[in-house]
């Protein structure tokens, strides 16, 4: 069984290491300083699922107000398809709904078919949008 618990400090390698094993990283993302900014936002829903002592699964929410948003959901390969990231996913929502969010939304590359998947199952439901993005820090 797995446990689901807020983000402490001291997790900080273990989640990096999970995102490179993820092939989350990205070169215009700085994980590190993602991780910091996330911390001091103080929300306490960036929330990590661990399995004998180890950080397996990671998930990152926000609510800005108007909508809920994921970010960072990574399960370890070797923990995949046991139902964690579907627990991480319905403990945000929960989480968020007791803040009054109306609606929780992610972003999804169009070629990760897996997750797309996976978001559906949970009832999440394809938006015709385009999304513009404009960098204000470089990292
Ligand atoms: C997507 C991801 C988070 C799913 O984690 P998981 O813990 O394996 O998901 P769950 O076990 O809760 O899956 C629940 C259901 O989602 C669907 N699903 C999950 N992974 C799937 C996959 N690779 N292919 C197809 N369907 C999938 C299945 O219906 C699954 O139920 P089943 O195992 O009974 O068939 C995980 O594969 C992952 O970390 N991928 C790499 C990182 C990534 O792409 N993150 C998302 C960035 S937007």
């Amino acid at each position: 069984m797995f446990m689901i618990r807020q983000f402490q400090e001291t997790d900080l390698e273990d989640v990096i290491a999970l995102w490179e094993v993820c092939d989350l990283s990205r070169p215009w993302n700085n994980p590190e300083i993602d991780i910091f900014r996330k911390v001091a936002q103080k929300d306490q829903l960036f929330l990590v699922a661990i399995k004998d002592d180890e950080l397996i699964a990671t998930v990152m929410g926000g609510y800005d107000g108007h909508r809920g948003w994921v970010n960072y959901l990574a399960v370890h390969p070797h923990q995949q398809r046991n139902g964690v990231a579907t627990a991480l996913i319905q403990q945000l929502e929960k989480r968020l709904t007791a803040l009054g969010c109306p609606k929780l939304q992610l972003l999804i590359h169009k070629d990760n078919i897996d997750v797309q998947n996976f978001y559906e199952q949970l009832g999440y439901e394809e938006v015709e949008v385009i999304c513009f993005g404009k960098r204000l820090i470089q990292d």
